[in-house]
């Protein structure tokens, strides 16, 4: 096979930024006193269906750090378009100075298998354990949660699709102007969602089953 040169790309700054397009997630931790807390999270991903784990990479500098090596339970939190200046309040604020729950007129919700609340206002809430816990570097830890219970509020997903009239928050990242001057934080919708096309060529002829 011949490979093309091509000059349809450029170079660019931020190697996760192709795949940012994603709800961001409020992570829920809480210690033995003090408020529960929360910090806005993107770098986290699922891994494993059969238990279903979830890896969250966590700063050893937040307040959070501290909390779920306390407890060693966490909750992720999928917040609403309304919810935008809360995921940016959390990613700023830190629980050290202020109770994230009260300034932002959260509802700390009863979980079911953890001691970590839930969001109210969020379109779903995944409580987790940690089950391992691996260093990154010198200023991060991997966490790796397992799901103890799910909560969708009501009417948002169809099984695993989230509804067409749902409204979660889409995470696009920070626009900045030509002398790299930040022009703030964009969020996006949900615009669409359709089915994939399996009478296209190429799935007809590799894939038999939806
Ligand atoms: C979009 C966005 C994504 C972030 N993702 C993470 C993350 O996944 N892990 C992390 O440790 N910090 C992340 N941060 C930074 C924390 O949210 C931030 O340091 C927060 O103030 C810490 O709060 P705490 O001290 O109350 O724990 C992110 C910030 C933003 C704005």
């Amino acid at each position: 096979m011949q490979w093309e040169k091509s000059d349809a790309f450029e170079p660019g700054d931020h190697g996760n930024k192709p795949f940012a397009i994603r709800i961001p997630s409020l992570l829920v931790s809480r210690g033995s006193s003090g408020p529960p807390n929360f910090l806005t999270a993107m770098w986290f991903t699922p891994a494993g269906a059969e238990p279903s784990r979830t890896v969250v990479a966590i700063s050893k500098s937040t307040h959070t750090y501290g909390l779920v090596n306390e407890t060693r339970e966490f909750v992720l939190s999928a917040p609403t378009q309304k919810m935008m200046d809360v995921v940016v309040f959390a990613g700023r604020a830190s629980g050290r100075d202020v109770n994230k729950f009260e300034e932002a007129g959260l509802t700390p919700v009863q979980p079911s298998k953890i001691s970590v609340p839930l969001i109210g206002e969020a379109n779903g809430n995944v409580e987790f354990k940690v089950v391992n816990q691996f260093p990154l570097d010198d200023e991060i830890d991997l966490f790796i949660g397992e799901v103890m219970a799910v909560h969708i509020r009501k009417g948002t997903m169809h099984g695993e699709l989230y509804r067409e009239d749902a409204n979660p928050l889409l995470y696009m990242g920070t626009k900045y102007d030509e002398q790299g001057k930040s022009l703030g934080k964009h969020y996006g919708k949900l615009s669409g969602i359709e089915v994939v096309d399996y009478e296209s060529p190429l799935l007809k002829k590799h894939v038999t089953r939806k």
